[in-house]
Parts: structure tokens; C-alpha cells; sequence
């Protein structure tokens, strides 16, 4: 009798590998996260994320360029205020730094797809997402409208899609709604649905000097130990207009993904934040990981599990690992 076991996984070369893929991927389906901050001349490395900068408004284009040269065609930005107070007025100001950046960008790259990221938390002299109450709680309703209006102004200085990322409740409805009456009816949003309250935002605190000045976000961030909720909080924004959820962070929440995509029919974007960065950064840096090879395997399981959009700040070297045929 033959007792030989044939292997399961097909036997073959790397043209038969890429033959039965399941996953593919491409540079249209990432977003890379931008910093602009006030001042000229300005490319400072963020020390926390290396390899990483805040860009003033006069800079951010070299960035921009790069990007573009890979086929990454999409950008989100984070604004960093001189200055900051009780309301978050530079959120929504004419001449609020995103603002800005929007209409530089508009000008100096029309083929770029230009996203914002809507929230307070930049803006506040306190760090919190939105106004307060007297309790310290977050008032929900009244940072409702600051929102509607920020996210108004961005569409108005050229942005192409918003993102609120401030977890107040209601906000996707209120938003539509004044994007709409003020005629930006083709102007989506992507909501950052299921986002949890995470120690992975760390490094991005330190870049955007948006830390909390007191307390933390979770009255208002979801907490780790929770899917359903998160399913919840999912189902609820595409009721409230939601074009796009978004899952924050990624790697430790791809489940939420794969959750997600079974429930709904929007599409998925999934955020691998600063934290992630920073210990894939780190790690090659100690010479303990293969950075190349790590960014490459956690690309490519964020997309496994189900996402349609990947926001990384690996962008430009993920677009190029595709181009090499490295993944993909
Ligand atoms: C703003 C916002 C944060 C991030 C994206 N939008 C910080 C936070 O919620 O504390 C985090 C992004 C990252 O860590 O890369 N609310």
C-alpha cells in the first residue's frame, strides 16, 4: 500500500503562489495620514514616529509629491493649531491650518483626493474632543454643531471626503445634514464608527500635542472588552448616513473588521495608528524585526480580514512593496 501523504498546500513556484492568491492589493486602497502644522519652512521629525513629520503648509508638498510618485492618490489631514481654546475655534476658522492646506493642496495637486479628519481634540486647550460641560464631561450636543461646522468648513476649503473621528454621539446625521444645506451633498463621509479608546494613540497625542489635559477619552471611545457594542456603534452611523466605518486601531481589532463586513454593505477602512507605527519602527530599529517584511504581513491582514481602505503612515513604502511585487 502507498503510504504517502501528499502535501494539502499546493506545491509549485512563486508564479503559482500569486496564481491562487486570495488577497490582493493595491495603492488605491491606502490613505496616508499627513500632519500640517502653522509656519514656513517647517519638515520636523516627529520624535515619537521616525521617519514621520509635521509639514507647514509651504512643505507638506514634497510629501505630496512622493506619494503621488508610488500611485498613492489619497490623503488625510491632521491639523496642528498655534493656537487653542475652550471651544476649538481654530477647528472650524477660515484660516484654520487644515483650511489652509486644503486650498494649497487643491491647487498645487488636483488629482489628489483630499480627506480631513473632523474633531476637536487639536484644538481644545483642554485636549478633550469637544466642548465641556461644567462636570468635565464632554457636552455631546453642543460640540454637535462645532463639528457640523468644521466639517463644513473643510468642504468649503476644498476637501473631498470627511472623517469625523470625535465618537460624539449623533455626529454623522448632524454632519450630512449641514454638509447638504450648505450644498455639499457629493462630499461622503467616513465615519470612525468602532474606535476604541486605546493606548495605541500615544504617539499621535505627541505629534499633534492633543493629549487630554485631564482624564481620559473613554466616556466617549469604546472600550476594548467590547465587540456588540462596536456593531452597534456600526450599524447606527450607516442609519445616520455613514459612507464609509471605519475600525481604529487595526491590528489588534481585526476582528471588529471581519465583524463588521458581515453586518454591513458599506465599505470598511481600517487605521493602523501611530502606536503601531512606532513598534514596527522600534523593533527594526533594535534589529529585533524585519521592518520591510512586518509592514508588508500586517498590510496584507488588515486587508485578509476584510478592509476596503487602509490609513497608514506606511503608505508611500507599502505603495512601492506593491510596485516591487513584493506583496500584492
Ligand atoms: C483625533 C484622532 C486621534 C487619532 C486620530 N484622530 C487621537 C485620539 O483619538 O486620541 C489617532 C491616530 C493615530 O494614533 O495614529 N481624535
Amino acid at each position: 500500500m502507498d503510504m504517502t501523504i501528499r502535501p494539502r498546500r499546493l506545491r509549485g513556484n512563486e508564479i503559482l503562489r500569486k496564481m491562487v492568491r486570495e488577497t490582493r492589493v493595491d495603492a488605491s486602497s491606502l490613505i496616508y495620514p499627513i500632519f500640517v502644522k502653522e509656519g514656513t519652512g517647517i519638515r520636523e521629525e516627529i520624535p515619537t514616529m521616525p521617519g514621520q513629520y509635521r509639514y507647514s503648509v509651504d512643505r507638506m508638498g514634497e510629501k505630496l509629491q512622493s506619494l503621488l510618485d508610488v500611485g498613492v492618490k489619497s490623503v488625510m489631514f491632521f491639523g496642528i493649531p498655534d493656537h487653542k481654546d475652550e471651544a476649538g475655534s481654530g477647528a472650524y476658522a477660515k484660516d484654520g491650518i487644515v483650511q489652509k492646506a486644503l486650498r494649497q493642496a487643491k491647487r498645487d495637486f488636483p488629482g489628489m483626493y483630499l480627506i480631513t479628519d473632523v474633531c476637536m481634540c487639536e484644538y481644545t486647550s483642554h485636549g478633550h474632543c469637544g466642548v465641556l460641560c461644567g462636570d468635565g464631561y464632554v457636552d455631546n450636543d453642543r460640540t454637535l454643531e462645532l463639528l457640523a461646522k468644521t466639517a463644513v468648513s473643510h468642504a468649503k476649503a476644498g476637501a473631498d471626503m470627511v472623517a469625523p473621528s470625535d465618537m460624539m454621539d449623533g455626529r454623522v446625521a448632524a454632519i450630512r445634514a449641514a454638509l447638504d444645506e450648505a450644498g455639499y451633498l457629493n462630499v461622503p463621509i467616513m465615519s470612525y464608527a468602532v474606535k476604541y479608546a486605546s493606548a495605541f494613540y500615544g504617539p499621535f497625542r505627541d505629534a499633534a500635542g492633543s493629549a487630554p489635559a485631564f482624564g481620559d477619552r473613554k466616556s466617549y471611545q469604546m472600550d476594548y472588552h467590547n465587540s456588540r457594542e462596536g456593531i452597534k456603534e456600526a450599524l447606527l452611523d450607516v442609519e445616520e448616513g455613514a459612507d464609509i466605518i471605519m475600525v481604529k486601531p487595526a491590528m489588534s481589532y481585526l476582528d471588529m473588521v471581519a465583524k463588521i463586513k458581515e453586518v454591513t454593505d458599506v465599505p470598511i477602512a481600517s487605521y493602523s495608528v501611530s502606536g503601531e507605527y512606532a513598534m514596527i519602527k522600534a523593533g527594526a530599529q533594535l534589529g529585533y524585526i524585519d521592518e520591510e517584511k512586518i509592514i508588508c504581513e500586517t498590510a496584507i491582514s488588515a486587508f485578509r480580514a476584510g478592509c476596503d481602505i487602509y490609513l497608514t503612515y506606511f503608505a508611500e513604502e507599502i505603495a512601492k512593496y506593491i510596485r516591487e511585487g513584493k506583496i500584492g
